[in-house]
């Protein structure tokens, strides 16, 4: 195999690893050691020519679009944030489901406070997205942005609303909040670099239709 043969996959430690790693199986490739055992970012794999990189998730989508990586798995929340046109996204990989939602504190008026016209303050660590919902609605928003723990800012007084993921919804009933608004359905998907897919096609092609074949029904 020539040079062009390497391929480089991003990955993001946690849920997306977890998750690919039966993907992978199926495409016959297993990682060499646990990243979450391991403080190497660079893992091998049992093919020569394939090794992963471990990334933070929300930086997937810039190795892929530089071409450091050729391949990557990125939330559908990370992809529209980042935006760009430099990534083609062949195929949503039906992996950690979730939903980009607005909560509140229970017992807050969301319904009052939302009305078009009015000015809201919203933590969350997607302010993109938080404001093309807001600004679709007619709401004002003062969008203060967060790196984590969204949960926490109306309970202390830093916002009126979150914009944030839930799934079981097990952190929102912790803290006390409810969801009031329902943005987008999330799951994660593949994203490869659009050069990297012309000059590697023949190696990239037969993982993307692995993971098709893999991944759950819809
Ligand atoms: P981070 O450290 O950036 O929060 P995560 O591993 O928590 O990284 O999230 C990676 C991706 O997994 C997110 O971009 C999102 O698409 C998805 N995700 C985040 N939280 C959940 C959740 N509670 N349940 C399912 N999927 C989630
Ligand atoms: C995510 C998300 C919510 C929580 C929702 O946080 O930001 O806080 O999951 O999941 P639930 O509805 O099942 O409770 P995560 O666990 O990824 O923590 P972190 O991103 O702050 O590390
Ligand atoms: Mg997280």
């Amino acid at each position: 195999m020539t040079s062009s043969h390497n391929l480089t996959i991003a990955l993001s430690k946690g849920r997306i690893f977890d998750e690919t790693l039966p993907l992978l199986a199926a495409a016959g490739i297993t990682p060499a050691e646990d990243p979450e055992k391991s403080r190497k970012l660079i893992i091998d794999t049992n093919h020569p020519n394939i090794r992963l990189v471990i990334v933070r998730a929300t930086d997937v989508p810039t190795y892929v679009q530089y071409g450091a990586a050729d391949l990557g798995i990125a939330g559908r929340d990370v992809l529209t944030e980042y935006g760009g046109d430099g990534l083609y996204q062949p195929l949503d990989l039906r992996i950690a489901k979730c939903r980009m939602m607005v909560a509140v504190r229970k017992g807050f008026d969301y319904e009052a406070a939302s009305r078009p016209g009015s000015r809201l303050k919203v933590a969350t660590k997607y302010p993109d997205i938080a404001m093309e919902h807001f600004s679709n609605k007619g709401v004002h928003v003062d969008i203060i942005k967060l790196y984590g723990s969204m949960e926490l800012a109306p309970l202390v007084g830093l916002s009126d609303a979150i914009v944030d993921l839930v799934s079981t919804g097990n952190t929102l009933k912790a803290n006390n909040l409810e969801a009031v608004e329902h943005i987008s359905d999330v799951s994660s998907r593949l994203v490869v670099n659009k050069a990297a897919l012309k000059l590697k096609y023949e190696v990239i092609q037969p993982i993307i239709d692995a993971f098709r074949d893999a991944r759950q029904e819809a």
